[in-house]
């Protein structure tokens, strides 16, 4: 408690300091020599909140506008819809909790930990029905790893519609999962030979279920308490959800109640008449797990203008595969024509988001800014032309095509597309 004043004190000299250095230095356009904002303001002559103040922290009223957001016409009705992550007011690779989408087919269920159990059926030695509390005795992981619904920027593939990366992207988020490998839950219950495949179901008014090859469910996949070291959220799961690392998000199945094991797929609706890709030739591909890598330029964008005028100015944005880590992003400030090479930072982990930076001297001339994305296997994200070209325009799902903002002379930025 006594180093508090003296901290106070110090804040205020290097404050002070600040002010000086910045009438002397040349600051390249990025500061002035004089700003009266730096003279003492109204909450440096009062005491601030105790600490009791808020048990549970939230962010500072200033940053009121990072929030989900939906789209109207989207939304029939707010419990079978989605809204968004707002990817341009974020920065580094971890979603805030509060901030991670939500996609229910059924509304979020709000489920007692205590009366809420997982079994494991179907062709298994030993049936089991586990508490939560069962659940904490397996030994746990962490791991980073991002969710993407199948239909992030669905909306986008007859032609830029959305303008915001929060709506053409923000169906994904990058937390870190504390959980059990399903493995060993699964090997607890003794899995026959004949068991292939697993179909994990949810709590929720919609019984998502979803067909897993074993390979899968014994490979990565975790079965999560929690997200970014707390409880997970109800509307991510509360107390349990699947993991499914790099896989379409349809399939981490949320407020996980039952896993069962059988010889063969289940063909359930959400992997026959939803969740399929409809091809420019009445086919449907089936079966598309895997999600694609890509990219997307988070600032600027059109929610997140340039707000200065020409010199030194960040770009950013993020990266992910869901076959590995991201070494190397493109970025590209003439619609595709050049491109330079990203400056990769922050952790690299497999099949997580990744962030990159291009510090650039922008000269006040309208830019057309594009980001491509490579994958640790040697994949390229392609354009949405190339996309179009086998795909066709029917689909909803998988479009990872690259995406272009338009930026005029004032800085405002718009969803475009360059062909
Ligand atoms: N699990 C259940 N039980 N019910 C659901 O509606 N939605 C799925 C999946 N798991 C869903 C579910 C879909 S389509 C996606 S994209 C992800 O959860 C969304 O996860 P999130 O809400 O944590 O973003
Ligand atoms: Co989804």
């Amino acid at each position: 408690m006594t180093d508090s004043p003296s901290q106070g004190h110090s804040r205020r000299k290097f404050l002070k300091g600040a002010a000086l250095a910045g009438a002397g230095a040349a600051t390249a356009g990025m500061a002035r020599a004089n700003d009266p904002a730096i003279s003492v303001q109204p909450w440096m002559q009062e005491l601030g909140d105790g600490v009791d103040a808020a048990p549970y922290g939230s962010p500072s009223p200033f940053e009121a506008d990072v929030k989900r957001r939906n789209v109207e016409w989207l939304t029939a009705d707010p419990v079978s819809s989605v809204n968004f992550t707002p990817l341009h007011d974020l920065d580094g690779i971890i979603t805030p909790n509060g901030l991670c989408f939500e996609r229910h087919h059924g509304g979020v269920a709000q489920v007692d930990p205590a009366e809420h159990r997982l079994m494991i059926n179907g062709l298994v030695d030993r049936p089991l029905v586990f508490t939560m509390e069962d659940l904490k005795r397996f030994p746990r992981e962490n791991h980073v790893y991002f969710l993407e619904c199948a239909a992030n920027s669905g909306m986008e593939w007859r032609g830029a519609q959305l303008n915001g990366c929060q709506f053409t992207h923000g169906m994904i988020h990058n937390v870190m999962y504390t959980g059990v490998p399903l493995r060993l839950i699964l090997q607890e219950a003794g899995i026959k030979t004949s068991g292939k495949w697993i179909l994990p179901e949810g709590a929720d008014a919609s019984g998502m279920t979803r067909s897993i090859p074993m390979e899968k469910a014994l490979d990565d996949c975790l079965v999560a308490l929690k997200m970014n070291g707390e409880a997970l959220r109800p509307e991510q799961g509360y107390p349990v959800r699947l993991v499914v690392p790099g896989w379409e998000g349809n399939m981490w199945v949320k407020w996980l109640r039952r896993i069962e094991v059988g010889d063969q797929p289940w063909h359930h609706r959400e992997e026959t008449s939803k969740y399929t890709d409809l091809l420019a030739d009445g086919q449907a591909r089936r079966f598309t797990w895997e999600m694609d890598a890509k990219s997307v330029i988070t600032n600027p964008s059109p929610q997140a203008p340039l707000t200065h005028g020409p010199g030194p100015t960040v770009l950013t944005g993020v990266a992910w595969s869901g076959r590995g880590t991201i070494p190397r992003v493109d970025v590209s400030i003439d619609g595709g024509k050049s491109w330079a090479e990203a400056r990769m930072d922050g952790p690299s982990f497999d099949k997580s988001m990744h962030r990159f930076y291009y510090d650039f001297n922008w000269d006040g001339r309208p830019l057309l800014l594009q980001s491509r994305a490579h994958d640790s296997t040697g994949y390229v994200q392609p354009t949405k032309d190339q996309l179009r070209e086998i795909r066709g325009v029917n689909s909803i799902y998988h479009n990872n095509g690259i995406q272009t903002w338009a930026v005029d002379e004032k800085g405002n930025a718009e969803n475009v597309e360059v062909s």
